[in-house]
């Protein structure tokens, strides 16, 4: 819970992000083409003790398996090998049991609304097509309303997100990248849309560098649900229980209805300490 001193500063932010947001939107710099840079794996789990950190190496090779994560273990940094696997760790218990809605030619369409720089693409991309059955083909769309944040190697959060979208997509399957405001697009229907820690108030979007004016969490819970098929599902990945509240709060006149909920807490992340209190929570679209 952020003080009140946090909060206050926060808001001296606010001008800020509103004209660096704006610029960014004007200008559209692309930046250095994105590298995805690569670490090894070995010392993934040092900040669990001995005893746990071999049976989280057990949990992520069978995971690596389970969801084909070759690829992403040979071009990603520990962080981003780590946040994959804690997404598709909590994803497969949320959804047990569920098979992932899919359209009648088999291919499951979905979209992830604001998906930063997309870094789990790839654990989102293998879940929608490997969670229960066989694989399936996928078409998936990562939708940024700020594409253009610098990143440190000079390099774009866009340009980024498509780096880690091409990594993501498999033979049959796509995964593409649109800088865009998800409240003013209309989408096709899809299957699934996730969001993974939307802005349902303001600390978080003006902490993430965000222009406030942008962040319009029922407009973007509703615009959510809108692309959401009947019968398809709506994923949501809170911060805090808080979060949470708000989330029901703002779907409760919705036509969707809570099929699951899960802490994301996790200890393959080396920041498990952030994970407590993270909520996930599947909704179906009546
Ligand atoms: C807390 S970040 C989470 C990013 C990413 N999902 C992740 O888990 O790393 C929320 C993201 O949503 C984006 N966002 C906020 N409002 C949006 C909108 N209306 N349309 C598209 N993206 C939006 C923000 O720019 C930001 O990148």
């Amino acid at each position: 819970m952020p003080s009140l001193l946090q909060r206050g500063w926060s808001w001296l932010r606010a001008p800020a992000n509103e004209l660096a947001f704006a610029m960014r939107a004007v200008l559209r710099p692309s930046g250095r083409p994105a590298q995805l840079p690569h670490e090894a794996k070995t010392d993934a789990f040092s900040h669990l003790d001995p005893a746990r950190a071999q049976a989280a190496a057990g949990i992520a090779a069978a995971l690596a398996e389970r969801f084909d994560l070759a690829a992403l273990a040979a071009r990603s940094t520990q962080a981003v090998w780590a946040g994959n696997l804690q997404h598709l760790a909590c994803l497969s218990h949320l959804a047990a049991g569920l098979e992932v809605p899919h359209g009648p030619d088999g291919v499951v369409r979905a979209v992830d609304a604001g998906c930063g720089d997309f870094h789990y693409a790839t654990a989102l991309q293998r879940w929608l097509s490997r969670h229960a059955g066989l694989p399936r083909p996928v078409v998936l769309r990562g939708i940024e309303l700020d594409g253009f944040v610098p990143h440190r190697d000079g390099s774009r959060r866009g340009g980024r997100a498509r780096a880690h979208a091409a990594l993501a997509a498999t033979p049959g399957s796509e995964v593409h990248f649109q800088a865009a405001d998800m409240t003013g697009l209309r989408l096709p229907e899809q299957d699934v849309v996730t969001a993974f820690f939307p802005f349902l108030s303001s600390y978080p979007c003006l902490r993430w560098g965000a222009p406030l004016s942008r962040a319009r969490p029922r407009r973007f819970v509703q615009r959510a649900v809108a692309t959401v098929r009947t019968g398809g599902w709506l994923l949501v990945v809170n911060q805090t229980a808080e979060e949470f509240a708000k989330l029901q709060h703002l779907l409760a006149g919705e036509p969707v209805r809570l099929l699951a909920r899960r802490s994301w807490l996790c200890d393959l992340v080396p920041w498990h300490a952030a994970t407590q209190g993270q909520v996930g929570s599947l909704w179906l679209r009546g």
